[in-house]
């Protein structure tokens, strides 16, 4: 299965650019499944309905989130409606919306997306180390689902990184989101899942993680409450993974960093 993964939508220049350009990417790698980050997509903070709807019209399969999913209120009644639509998988019992999604995708294959949180440095949720082994005791790859991706939506590379160890062998890919900025650790794990510590996001560069760097530097000079910051909105960089899998086990043959248009080194998968 060709699987394209997006991290982190900021803004409307974040938006604008991956309506111009995902289905043209989609096609050029011929991708069967992409899953999108949509949390930062509503002027950094959020996701509308009528975003996620665009997001899907150009080409998303299933969009996921973090931190930042409830800042738009309109999206709690929308995650019922779009199960496409995913949120972390460990937020308490009784939260709206799901953590996973399993889909169809081309020539009767079966991807199953799951999105979970970290916990350093960010909310106390659940632990996403159990909730996400009790989820994938449900599943096994290479027989009830062809491809498993886990968006892993934390601060700390050393969680992430813990959170992939763990679950090596176990899923197509970990790839983490939050930090809106790309590593270079994309490898396929000695267990055959794919990983990389951060997609980065699909913003503007030429920022503080997607939004203004003047009002953004001014909080740590001041060390005080600024103005609510707005996203930076110079030309956006789609940044994220493109990965290969074997349909028969489900582990990864090929991953490679993409970063297309905007200001950061170009890379994209031949
Ligand atoms: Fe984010
Ligand atoms: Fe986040």
């Amino acid at each position: 299965m060709r699987i394209l993964f997006l991290g982190d939508v900021v803004g409307r220049t974040g938006r604008d650019t991956l309506g111009a350009k995902l289905p043209g990417l989609r096609a050029t790698l011929q991708a069967d499944l992409v899953v999108v980050n949509g949390e930062n997509a509503s002027h950094g903070f959020g996701l509308a309905p009528d975003m996620a709807q665009a997001m899907f019209a150009a080409g998303t399969d299933v969009i996921t989130l973090g931190n930042h999913a409830w800042d738009r209120k309109e999206v709690i009644p929308y995650l019922a409606s779009q199960p496409r639509l995913i949120r972390p998988m460990n937020f308490p019992p009784g939260t709206p919306g799901a953590g996973f999604v399993a889909i169809e995708v081309a020539g009767g294959r079966r991807a199953l997306v799951m999105n979970v949180m970290g916990r350093l440095f960010m909310d106390a949720l659940d632990c996403p180390f159990r909730a996400s082994a009790q989820e994938l005791s449900r599943h096994r790859l290479g027989a009830t689902v062809h491809a498993i991706v886990i968006d892993i939506h934390a601060e700390a590379t050393s969680e992430k990184i813990a959170y992939a160890h763990s679950f090596d062998g176990q899923v197509s890919l970990v790839v983490g989101t939050h930090t809106h900025a790309p590593t270079a650790d994309h490898q396929i794990l000695p267990g055959g899942t794919a990983y990389q510590s951060d997609a980065g996001m699909c913003g503007d560069y030429d920022s503080v993680i997607g939004m203004s760097k003047e009002g953004a530097a001014a909080r740590f000079w001041r060390k005080m409450p600024g103005e609510r910051l707005a996203p930076a909105d110079g030309p956006a960089t789609l940044c994220g993974v493109f990965v290969e899998t074997d349909d028969a086990t489900g582990l990864a043959i090929d991953i490679q960093p993409v970063r297309v248009g905007g200001r950061l080194s170009q890379a994209v998968p031949q």
